[in-house]
């Protein structure tokens, strides 16, 4: 292939834009960095920075970086497998969750085979599906985001992978435990739930791959770790899958050895994770209900770390003119039935405050 091919034939490629880095923004309006408010795409601001400059430093100090990395992986696994009642076995190891789409999609699915997801989704499944060569297949949510796992399991015909994000971006709600296992025990081929946003639900499957042949589940350091900066993920699955997809398919030395001793020193640092995932679902409430009160919003509940809401003015214009403020949130559109979408991270109140002073300002 030449490059003027391969050039044109990545054409059909979309390109993911994470959004005007802060920085940018900033210069651009002459504010100070820290004036600007970063809520566009659920990082977890919870974590005190200290906390996590502690654990940083330590693990610095403790890894060789001129040596591959070598026990840091069997450690983390370890303290995985403790805290999801599993053996180090089951998990799959990843730069990030993105890293573990990625994977499933280039070993569990053939070239030309479909993939169905429940969308709303997360844009990196239609992404990575059509840098795949794979064919995409969406299954709608109902207009109050519900999800109906016979609709799905009928749609399923001909399909190798389903996948669910649970809770689900951009909806942000967590699914009937029910709906979901009619998904997993009714489809033969391989089903991924992505619970990148399930320690701010109510219940996690977790326990249920561990035992089934056909159910992958994801997870991530990015949100509640507040480790989106360094790209930790995970999968959790039986043990023949776990252990084929890591030793067949999965890059060595995928994860960096100071970001696995990172993740496990994080792991014993539990109370502190706990206490920011608890202020968390508070500032979430706190953040619906204080949407709810703007004249013109109409904003979802949330089981995640970020809220969907929608006003009566075109999203882009709303969009446009908070970032014209310093503030970035996420354009999303239309959603299940509801135009002119956004979506917003929940931060600690003084942001949150700022936010909210913002958009009253631009819908007024
Ligand atoms: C539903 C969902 N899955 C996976 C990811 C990827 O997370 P990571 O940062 O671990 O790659 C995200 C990131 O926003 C997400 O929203």
């Amino acid at each position: 292939m030449t490059l003027d091919e391969f050039v044109s034939s990545s054409r059909r490629l979309g390109i993911y834009k994470p959004g005007e880095p802060v920085e940018e923004l900033a210069a651009r309006l002459n504010l100070p960095v820290s004036r600007v408010l970063k809520l566009n795409a659920n990082e977890n601001l919870f974590l005190p920075r200290s906390t996590l400059q502690r654990v940083l430093t330590e693990a610095a100090a403790e890894i060789d970086p001129r040596l591959y990395p070598g026990g840091e992986e069997a450690v983390l696994a370890e303290k995985l497998a403790s805290l999801h009642g599993a053996s180090p076995a089951h998990i799959i190891l990843a730069s990030g969750g993105d890293m573990i789409i990625d994977l499933i999609m280039s070993s569990l699915v053939k070239q030309g085979d479909t993939v169905l997801a429940v969308t709303p989704t997360f844009s990196m499944y239609p992404r990575t599906a059509k840098i795949k060569g794979l064919t995409f297949r969406a299954v709608s949510l109902d207009n109050r985001f519900m999800l109906d796992g016979e609709m799905v399991l009928e749609e399923a015909e001909g399909v190798g992978l389903i996948v669910l994000c649970n809770p689900n971006n951009p909806t942000s709600n967590q699914f009937n435990r029910g709906e979901v296992m009619k998904i997993v025990n009714g489809f033969e081929g391989f089903v991924l739930i992505d619970e990148a946003y399930a320690e701010f639900g109510n219940y996690s499957l977790v326990g249920e791959a561990l035992k089934r042949d056909n159910l992958i589940v994801l997870r991530t350091f990015s949100k509640a770790y507040g480790l989106a900066g360094l790209r930790l993920g995970y999968g959790v699955t039986n043990k023949v899958l776990a252990c084929t997809l890591t030793e067949r398919y999965l890059m060595p030395f995928s994860v960096p050895s100071f970001v696995l001793r990172v993740g496990a020193k994080l792991l014993d640092e539990r109370a502190a994770v706990l206490e920011a995932i608890e202020e968390v679902k508070r500032e979430r409430e706190a953040l619906v209900d204080s949407l709810g009160k703007i004249e013109g919003v109409e904003a979802f509940p949330s089981d995640s770390n970020f809220v969907l809401f929608t006003t009566n003015k075109p999203y882009e214009e709303v969009y446009n003119r908070l970032l014209e403020k310093g503030v970035i949130i996420r354009r999303i559109g239309d959603v299940s039935g509801y135009s002119d979408c956004l979506r917003v991270s929940v931060a600690p109140r003084e942001i949150t405050s700022m936010f909210l002073e913002a958009l009253r300002e631009v819908l007024a």
